[in-house]
């Protein structure tokens, strides 16, 4: 059991955070709230997860402002040894994010270019409550949460991160999905001239990148829209200003710089099923018994690894998340359904 869902009354803060990290989220936290009602999750969490040391960024005083009154409600990954926090530098600098190129260096390198503020969001399709929102709009009436999850990627790496986001739950009960609302389509920014890859005549994505998640899927607590990570907001490069974590989930269905979100009544084609398929399916639970065509995925490369330190450790079904999600695909044929 990796993550205990405790009643808020039952958890306290001093019960899941040591004090190297307490004190250090104090640094950017002007003060800590009480946990409020609903879901409160919580673990066991290491000692040397202290990032005070990770550069403050350069968010608008809304974001600010959110990120300083971050609810601590879940730390899931609890095995001492192997789920320490990824050091930023890693977490921030081998990425994929395909706008802007292939190499694990380049949205490090290149996403500078992306303007992240004024950012706006449509939420569409079968709903009620439609719109276009400014993201402080859309952002403020939810409470920011930490949430340190580990991505587990398809192609057999994997990290661990502590995020600052809001429940997608809220976003979708604003919204009053119609009865007719069966997926969530998501959809990221297209723009070739702030987005170097997609001036690329080598890619191989239909932009915009789209990811698709069934309703209860969405609406599930363990899912989140993102808007920092490590005590600050997002760099660029990993999604900057607002992507999906959805951390049962192989990390390409984390879509990044989200601009559009519909509730729909059919499945959606994702960007990775659209280019292959046989490799990549809409469901994209993290399975380790289920291979990738092409290689296992039964064990993971921790980052950050070396050729002396390869860091292999075994993969957990739905990536260490089964007490909470299995529930969810009971029935569904997990090798036809990848
Ligand atoms: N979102 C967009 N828009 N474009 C992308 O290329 N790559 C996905 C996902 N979200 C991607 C994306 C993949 S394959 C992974 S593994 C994660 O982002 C990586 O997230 P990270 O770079 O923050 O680790």
């Amino acid at each position: 059991m990796l993550i205990k869902i405790a009643k808020p009354s039952d958890l306290h803060e001093s019960d899941v955070t040591p004090e190297s990290i307490y004190l250090s989220r104090r640094r950017f936290m002007g003060g800590m709230v009480g946990l409020g009602a609903g879901l409160a999750l919580s673990g066991n969490v290491n000692a040397n997860e202290d990032y005070s040391d990770v550069p403050e960024g350069n968010a608008p005083t809304w974001l600010k402002e959110k990120i300083s009154e971050t609810e601590w409600r879940a730390i899931t990954p609890s095995d001492p040894e192997k789920d320490t926090l990824t050091p930023f530098d890693d977490a921030s600098g081998y990425n994929n994010f395909f706008e802007f190129g292939s190499d694990k260096r380049d949205p490090a390198r290149h996403a500078g270019s992306l303007q992240t503020e004024p950012w706006s969001v449509v939420v569409d399709g079968e709903v009620n409550n439609g719109g276009r929102f400014a993201l402080e709009d859309f952002a403020k009436p939810s409470q920011f949460e930490e949430r340190i999850y580990r991505l587990r990627c398809v192609e057999a790496w994997s990290m661990v991160i502590p995020w600052l986001g809001i429940p997608l739950a809220d976003i979708i009960k604003r919204a009053d999905p119609t009865s007719k609302a069966k997926y969530v389509r998501f959809e990221t920014l297209v723009d070739p001239e702030q987005m170097r890859g997609q001036r690329s005549s080598f890619s191989i994505i239909d932009w915009p990148y789209v990811e698709g998640l069934r309703l209860d899927e969405a609406m599930h607590p363990l899912t989140i829209l993102a808007m920092g990570m490590y005590g600050r907001e997002l760099p660029n490069q990993n999604g900057a200003p607002l992507r999906l974590v959805v951390p049962w989930k192989y990390g390409f269905k984390s879509i990044k710089s989200i601009v559009r979100i519909s509730l729909v009544e059919e499945q959606p084609l994702n960007s990775w099923q659209q280019i292959a398929a046989n490799e990549y399916g809409f469901y994209a639970n993290v399975n380790p018994e289920v291979d990738h065509p092409r290689w296992s995925q039964a064990t993971e490369r921790r980052l950050p690894n070396s050729l002396f330190r390869t860091n292999t450790i075994d993969t957990l079904m739905f990536n260490g998340y089964a007490n909470e999600v299995a529930d969810m695909y009971a029935g569904l044929d997990l090798r036809t359904n990848y």
